[in-house]
This record gives structure tokens, sequence and C-alpha cells, in this order.
């Protein structure tokens, strides 16, 4: 392995205008109550993946700052939420349906105008490639579209009465109140909108904490919340977990954690609530989704899908392809042909076309790849493909290690990086055990041209993961499919309507069906005097 390989960072000279950061991003505002405010305490400089070339090495660009919250200014956004939803009493909480959809179609409007700031910034804090910066923001939102039109057919659907033994009933989803909402590094526009954005439109309030790589990105959309929303109902905190998200556990006041990280914090996090009955949690945590290529695989398929499904956003997706069992007799083909396809992957700056390898975001990230590569190499592996885990700064060539010990860390823990353990297997007993073995369960492909076998395998294997693949890498989308998992990898499910239901709850008014109260609700529907009784149909 060549440890200096030609991996180096670019200057900037010359930089194209349109992805070159005019400045250094100093965020000093932060959004409560309904009010941007001014910080002026002690902030977070943000290093980004992206390197400059200097005689000691790479140093990473500094590309700006954000506020360091300490307990009290986190505390005062979770007053600000709780007012604003002021025990289901607020404005936003009791605002019609059809009301709470013009101020979200407002922000969505709005939110547009703000693309290229946003992509830019996707590109320099985190090294995503340009299209999928693109494609994040594009598909968050379609996502804010979806869930509009999802929720007008919830509200056409709860539009109406039933009786049921002599009783009158109109039955709804109703908030559940506040909602503490924050995402992941590696998706951190798109992941972080799938819970906030279902949140809000649901009428609950939010504090909103964006994730520590990855909060510049959303500074262009905080006069976007304030004007969209009713005071209070969107609330930023900035800063590390212990001092924003562990005070906000521990007062009692959430709702609902919207998480999506691993699951030791989360479970930190939930064990700090005083009630933790009364917390709802959401949940995307950790996964280890296996590939399973059999002896009559296309392998052209099937390794075009495992490079995606493994190296897509430099394998920081909790749905990559983290394991690929290969049978045995196919074995050294379907190496030869992934090497050969993994090293046509180009690396370099997020901006250039047609790039596959970026630059990683994570402090430490190719130290700690190394570690679990060499872990690996030491129980018998190899690297397979030529310059395969070189690495330079915050670069990281892909590594293709064979065979993977099931001794090894490769083999059990989340790589969450551009590392491809493969595994030979003699029998199919061995795929399936590791499944049931794994402490995750989020998905899992299959590959095989045999419909007989492929059909035996999904009946064990579906109670197993909660999305099973056939010939195609595993993902999250379409975005109205459900995305979960069992085990240590999800709690609770979201798509674009799964997720209008995860943060709220069944509620209904009813009435004995005798006349005083016929007379009481009609009069009631007739002059429109309640959001909630109501048979408005949306149009
Ligand atoms: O990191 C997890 C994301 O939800 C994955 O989404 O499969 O669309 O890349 P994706």
């Amino acid at each position: 392995m060549n440890p200096e390989p030609k991996l180096s960072f670019p200057s900037l000279d010359g930089l194209p205008a349109e992805v070159r950061l005019p400045a250094p991003v100093d965020q000093r505002e932060y959004l409560i109550g309904g009010e941007i405010r001014r910080w002026d305490g002690p902030s977070q400089e943000v290093l980004s993946p992206i390197c400059r070339e200097t005689p000691a090495g790479p140093v990473q660009h500094v590309i700006g700052s954000f506020p360091l919250f300490g307990e009290k200014e986190t505390l005062a956004a979770l007053d600000a939420a709780v007012a604003a939803y002021d025990n289901g009493r607020g404005a936003w909480p009791t605002m019609s349906v059809p009301a709470r959809i013009a101020a979200m179609e407002g922000f969505v409007h709005r939110m547009i105008d703000r693309r290229a700031e946003i992509v830019l910034l996707l590109m320099w804090e985190i090294g995503k490639a340009r299209s999928d910066s693109e494609k994040e923001f594009d598909r968050t939102v379609d996502y804010i579209r979806d869930t509009i039109d999802a929720l007008k057919d919830l509200d056409r659907a709860s539009s109406r009465f039933v009786i049921e033994q002599g009783i009158i009933a109109q039955i709804r989803r109703a908030p559940l109140g506040v909602v503490l909402s924050a995402g992941p590094f590696n998706y951190p526009l798109n992941e972080t909108f799938t819970t906030l954005i279902p949140a809000l439109i649901m009428g609950n309030t939010v504090v909103f904490k964006p994730p520590r790589l990855g909060v510049l990105l959303h500074r262009p959309l905080l006069e976007a919340f304030r004007d969209s929303f009713p005071p209070g109902v969107v609330n930023t905190v900035y800063g590390s977990g212990r001092q924003t998200m562990g005070p906000l556990m521990a007062s009692g006041k959430i709702n609902v954690l919207a998480f999506i990280g691993t699951s030791p914090a989360a479970d930190a996090l939930r064990k700090q609530h005083p009630q933790p009955h009364r917390l709802r949690c959401v949940l995307g945590l950790e996964a280890k989704n296996p590939a399973i290529i059999l002896g009559d695989a296309d392998l052209d398929l099937a390794v075009r899908e495992c490079v995606m499904g493994a190296l897509s956003f430099n394998g920081q997706r909790c749905t990559a392809l983290k394991i690929l069992f290969v049978h045995r007799p196919v074995a050294n083909e379907f190496l030869d042909r992934l090497c050969r396809a993994v090293n046509s992957l180009k690396a370099g700056m997020p901006w250039d076309d047609g790039v596959g390898v970026t630059p990683l975001p994570e402090p430490g990230k190719p130290e700690k790849l190394r570690a679990m590569v060499d872990d690996a190499v030491r129980l018998g592996g190899r690297i397979v493909n030529d310059g395969g885990g070189a690495s330079r700064g915050t670069f990281f060539l892909p590594a293709v290690v064979y065979p993977t010990s099931p001794d090894s860390r490769l083999y059990r823990e989340e790589q969450f990086g551009p590392v491809v353990p493969v595994v030979p297997f003699e029998d199919i007993e061995d795929p399936i055990r590791y499944v049931a073995e794994s402490n995750y369960g989020q998905q899992l492909s299959i590959f095989g041209s045999d419909p007989d076998a492929i059909a035996h395998l999904i009946d064990p294997l579906v109670n197993q993961v909660c999305r099973l693949n056939i010939n195609s890498q595993c993902q999250r989308g379409p975005d109205k499919f459900p995305f979960t998992g069992r085990k240590d990898s999800a709690e609770g499910t979201l798509s674009v309507s799964d997720a209008l239901r995860v943060f709220t709850i069944r509620t209904l008014v009813a009435a004995k069906a005798n006349d005083i109260n016929k007379r009481i609700i009609t009069k009631t529907v007739r002059d429109h005097t309640s959001n909630f009784l109501s048979t408005d149909f949306i149009l």
C-alpha cells in the first residue's frame, strides 16, 4: 500500500465563482421565540474537509464558525417552544390544517430561493459531491411537497363523523407537544427535515439542533423559519450535545425526541428524561447492511449495485452496504470486477465533474478507518484493490478487504466510510446466521437469478430486517416507502405518511347521539367555530 498516494488538494485560485465560498461564514445569529438574535458568546470554528496544501502537509480550510450555546441559552430556546405550544393552546397547534399548510408552502417557497447557497455549503461543510448535494436539496423540497399532499389526504379522510353504538365521533391526529429534532452530518438537510417538517406541519413546536458537521448550511433558512411560522414554533440551538441535548432532555419538557445518530447516544438521551414514559422517540441509528451474492448472480449488475451501495458519499450512509458475502465459487471473479469498479472511482473535490471519492468531514476518520483495516489485515485479510486504503489529509481511498475474518472489527462494527469488507461463504446458512446474530436490522440486498432460491431466502430474512432488496443496493428512498429498522437500527417508522403519524396521537371528540349533542355538533360545523370539529374538505 502506498502511504503517500498522488492525492492532493487544489489551490483555490481560479476556482469557478459558483463553487467558491466568498468569505468565511461566521454565524452569529440564532432563532428564538420568533426573533433572530445576535450571539456574542463563545463560538466553534468550522473546519472544512477540504484542505489546502502547506509545507507541513494538507491543512483543513477554516470556513466559518457558529455559536456554542451553554445550558442557559439552550433552555431559553426550549422555553420559547414550550410557550408557543402553550399546552396545546398556542396559535400553531390550534391552527386549521389549511392554514398550517399555507405556512409550510410559504416556507418551501423561500427555501428554494436559497438553493445555491445551501448546496455550496453542503459541498464545503461535509464534502458531498455537487450532484449529490443538489440531489439532497431537491429531494428535501420534494419531501416537503409530498408531506403537504399526504397531510391533505389524511385530513380529507378525517373530515367526516363516524357513528358507532349511538355515539358520534370525529377522529383526527393531534400534535404531541415540543419536539427536539437533531439530524446527522451525512444528510444534514434532508434527514433533519424528514423529522422537522412532519413534526411542524402537524402542529408541534420544535427545538432544532443542526448536526455539528453541517450547521452553517441551515443559516440561510433562519429568516424563512422566522417569517413562515408563528413566534417560538421553530427555535435553534447550537453546540455540544452535552451542553444542549442533555439539559433539554433533563428538563422533562421534550415530548418527542427525533434523533438520528448512534444507539448509545440515543439511550443516554432517553435516560435523562425524568419521565421516559412521556417521551416518544423517533430514532434512526446504526446499521451494518449486508449484501449476499449468490453463485448465479449477474456479477456486472451485482458489482454496479454494490459499488454504489457501499461507496456513494464515501460509504457515509446509514443505508450503505457495509459487508459483502459472496459465494466462494464466484468470489475471485466478483472481487476482480469489484476492484476494477472501485478503482475507477475518481477522487477529487466535491465540485469536480464525475467525482466519486471526496474528503471526509469527521475528525480523525482516516485514522479510525485505518485502525479497522489494520485489525482485519492482522486477522488474515488483505487490501485487494491497488492503492486501496491510501490516505492523505482528509482523503481515504476506498479499500476492499478480503477475506474479512469473523473476529475482526470490520465484520461486526459499522465503518461508516469507504471500506468494503468481503467475506466468502460456502453455505448460505453463514450469511443468514450473520444477519440473525447481528445487532442491527435495517436492510439487506440479495443478488442472484434463481427465483426459487431467492424466494427461499425472503421468508427467513424479512423477519430480521425491514427491507430486503433484490438485485438492488440498500437505500432509503423512494421517500414514500417506510424506512425503519429492527434491533439497534431504529425506533419508529418514517415515510412521508408514516412521519405524520409518528409526530401525532389519535384524538377524538365523541358525543352520545341525542338531540342536544346533535344541535351542538351541527352548529359548530356549520359556523366553523372549531378547527378540530370540522367537515371542511381540503381541495
Ligand atoms: O444515512 C441514511 C440515509 O437515510 C440514507 O438515505 O439511502 O437515500 O442514501 P439514502
